[in-house]
């Protein structure tokens, strides 16, 4: 018996292939600073639980496979503060942006189609697009330029024949790479010039930092029938394990089209569609609060990182990764010192090896990601067992 050629050719999780190491340290009683994955602390607010506990419905019955009409509405009034007008009808509700990602990768591609997304990426979109039968064609980026990518002869050289769309994750994953409304614009002339889609992943949209304002494609009515935007609850909301997100478009055969996958798979969960109606709903307050926390982070983090001395990495802008060159030549290498011989009075840290999020074979081996999901002192000392790890490493 054999298994598909396309789920041969995908990876593990980059993110989570070194849990079991770090539960062996655990075992052994050291304790582990855990930077390697999103999975934010801050506390789900208490609307979601609220608006599930009141749920009094006799049957969990099936939703509308485009989403429940109360979240629906929720979210393209959300949308409207930020000059992004998607009335219920151009919002398909999903199992998480993960969900709305496989979806519009199938609704696009024809096997060998191809989808250029900066590289170092959010690994997951391998999977997705691979899914789908399409090829990720990376364009690349480096930490000595901060990752940026919004350059019109980089991004033209990638393209091909066989090139639909572009993909932009911002704020990024995993660089923290923050698009502008001037860039945004360039790579908008760009895919019209291609005729390409432009999927606008924007999971992490309020989380900009330094005064940088919210932006989105969805702002941009020119572009407006190549959009895609992917949303969801995960990270803004604190709340992961809802499984609910959306895909905001206004081009009606997609939609039309879409609406077929959707139907498919019947609904997302009823239950946590009616909490995430009540997320959708939050004051902006509640934006700037998370934002300003997560900044105060991110400060934490890469003023501890600077003490590191060879150390490449440029402040980022937004989400709440950090990606930075080491001194080392393996990345993995050096985790794995970390996890399995090393520790500051019992203490060791973990974080991700950036070489999973390059599709270039090789690429990355140097650099790590950081999610910075912990408070800012357990960011601060996860950081600083990092460095001085690095210190024993390099003494070996
Ligand atoms: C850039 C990006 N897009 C999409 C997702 C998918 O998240 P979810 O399916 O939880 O909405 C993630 C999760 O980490 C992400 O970082």
């Amino acid at each position: 018996m054999k298994l598909s050629d396309k789920v041969l050719a995908m990876q593990h999780s980059p993110i989570r292939k070194f849990n079991p190491i770090a539960q062996k340290a655990k075992e052994a009683g050291k304790k582990v600073y855990h930077l390697n994955i999103g999975q934010p602390d801050i506390e789900t607010p208490d609307c979601f639980m609220n608006a599930i506990k009141n749920f009094d419905e006799k049957v969990v019955a099936y939703a509308e496979s485009g989403g429940v009409t109360i979240l629906q509405d929720a979210i393209s009034d959300y949308f409207k503060q930020y000059g992004m007008n998607y009335g219920r009808d151009q919002i398909i509700v999903t199992n998480g942006g993960s969900e709305a990602l496989s979806m519009i990768f199938i609704s696009l591609l024809n096997p060998k189609d191809e989808v250029l997304i900066p590289e170092p990426f959010y690994t997951n979109y391998h999977t997705f697009v691979t899914m789908a039968d399409g090829v990720v064609v990376p364009i690349t980026t480096t930490p000595e330029e901060g990752y940026h990518y919004a350059d019109a002869e980089k991004i033209e050289a990638a393209i091909t024949p066989n090139t639909k769309a572009i993909c932009c994750i911002s704020p990024g994953n995993p660089t923290g790479v923050v698009l502008t409304l001037d860039e945004m614009k360039l790579i908008g002339e760009i895919a019209k010039k291609y005729d390409l889609w432009i999927i606008a992943d924007e999971v992490y949209r309020e989380f900009a930092y330094d005064g940088r304002e919210v932006t989105s494609f969805g702002m941009m009515d020119d572009l407006a029938d190549r959009v895609i935007i992917v949303d969801s609850v995960s990270k803004r909301f604190s709340a992961c394990g809802a499984r609910i997100g959306c895909i905001a478009a206004k081009n009606k055969d997609l939609l039309d089209n879409l609406m077929k996958i959707a139907q498919g798979r019947l609904c997302s969960p009823t239950v946590d569609q009616i909490g995430a109606a009540a997320l959708y709903k939050l004051p902006k307050s509640y934006y700037n609060e998370i934002r300003a926390e997560y900044e105060a982070r991110r400060d934490a983090v890469y003023e501890e990182l600077m003490k590191i001395p060879g150390v490449v990495c440029q402040k980022p802008g937004g989400a709440f990764y950090l990606t930075a060159k080491l001194p080392v030549e393996d990345a993995s290498d050096f985790l794995m010192f970390l996890l399995t011989e090393f520790d500051d009075h019992g203490e060791t840290v973990m974080f991700s090896p950036a070489e999973g999020f390059y599709a270039t074979p090789d690429l990355g081996r140097e650099e790590m990601r950081i999610a910075y999901v912990l408070n800012q002192k357990d960011m601060a000392r996860g950081v600083q067992l990092i460095r001085l790890g690095m210190e024993a490493y390099s003494k070996r």
